[in-house]
């Protein structure tokens, strides 16, 4: 059987999160141990200046996320784990590729139109505080995906689109030259759930209701005491199909354990009870990876290696296909 090769990027803007963990950190890892598949994982932290400003909070996440992902106990004498910025050759593709993306095709792009749309909302010209970095942040992404032949992309939702978009840059530059890239396929974790923050909506930075994945053992404890409930009373039945606890509970426990804590909410388990049972859970996964995680950020020293050898791994494939693509399109030298 045909090695398959998964490829994702981690914008570097923030600290990993129980939602980030559940919908793509731990099934990726997962995933990258199969014989059968090649796991291309790394840093976007070229993406990560489109959206963030500041330059401390972009190496702190880059810190964060890489030490999480070892933390985690991916394997990376396996799987091929870097940096965007370490492979230059990105960068270059991406330029490459900006002459056959048709610029139509980026005006549809979700991220930019939202942009747009907020700004004719506000009755603001329609271009204020849209860079060319968010307009053209599909083709870089189509960069970190064709410069790999990646064939499987694991991703949220909203990302699909860009993953498309790939696609259709591929195609486009395969037809004006030769066939130089493989076209790559989105896939969305169907049951990878979409975790619900403290608040009750999606969890996710923006609407400031994560739950930190590496929280100290106390405050992990604090903040799942204060994931809003309802004010039913123990002793009265609870739906556990509206319920965030409820939801965070069957992310991390096994169909046995999810059967019975739906039993529990049908029964009347008290919130506190119930919040008392899911830190004791949640804590018992993380606990060892926490350790590590610890550990990791008093090393910088030893992630940066980590992350330099990965370079060097993914530079024996960005620099071969570079050449395929610099000859197709006449840049090189004179002969
Ligand atoms: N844009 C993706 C996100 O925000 C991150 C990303 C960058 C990515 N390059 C990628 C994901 C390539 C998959 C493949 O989530």
């Amino acid at each position: 059987m045909a090695m398959q090769r998964v490829l994702t990027g981690i914008t570097t803007t923030g600290t990993p999160h129980l939602g980030n963990y559940v919908g793509a950190i731990r099934p990726a890892i997962l995933a990258s141990r199969d014989e059968l598949s090649e796991s291309f994982f790394f840093l976007a932290d070229y993406h990560a200046l489109i959206k963030c400003r500041d330059p401390a909070l972009i190496r702190q996440s880059s810190k964060e996320i890489a030490a999480t992902w070892l933390a985690l106990g991916l394997d990376i004498e396996k799987a091929i784990f870097y940096r965007q910025s370490d492979i230059p050759e990105i960068s270059e593709l991406n330029w490459i590729l900006c002459c056959s993306a048709a610029k139509g095709l980026m005006n549809r792009a979700h991220a930019y139109k939202a942009a747009v749309q907020a700004n004719e909302e506000a009755g603001e010209d329609a271009d204020i505080a849209v860079t060319m970095g968010l307009f053209s942040y599909p083709v870089l992404m189509a960069a970190d995906i064709l410069m790999f032949n990646a064939a499987k992309i694991p991703v949220g939702r909203d990302q699909i689109q860009h993953v498309e978009m790939a696609r259709d840059i591929a195609q486009r530059f395969n037809h004006n030259f030769t066939d130089v890239f493989s076209l790559p396929e989105a896939v969305v974790d169907e049951d990878g759930a979409v975790l619900q923050g403290t608040d009750g909506r999606k969890m996710s930075k923006s609407y400031n209701n994560t739950i930190p994945l590496f929280l100290a053992e106390k405050s992990l404890r604090k903040a799942i005491n204060k994931i809003r409930t309802n004010l039913l009373e123990p002793g009265v039945p609870k739906d556990p199909d509206d319920s965030t606890v409820f939801q965070l509970w069957a992310a991390f426990a096994s169909v046995e354990e999810t059967a019975r804590m739906r039993n529990e909410f049908q029964a009347g388990i008290a919130w506190g009870e119930a919040k008392k049972q899911l830190f004791e859970l949640i804590n018992s996964e993380l606990a060892d990876a926490r350790d590590n995680y610890m550990r990791l950020m008093d090393d910088p020293g030893h992630i940066e290696a980590v992350l330099l050898q990965g370079a060097q791994r993914a530079r024996q494939y960005s620099g071969e296909m570079i050449c395929k693509v610099r000859e197709a399109v006449g840049i090189g030298a004179i002969r």
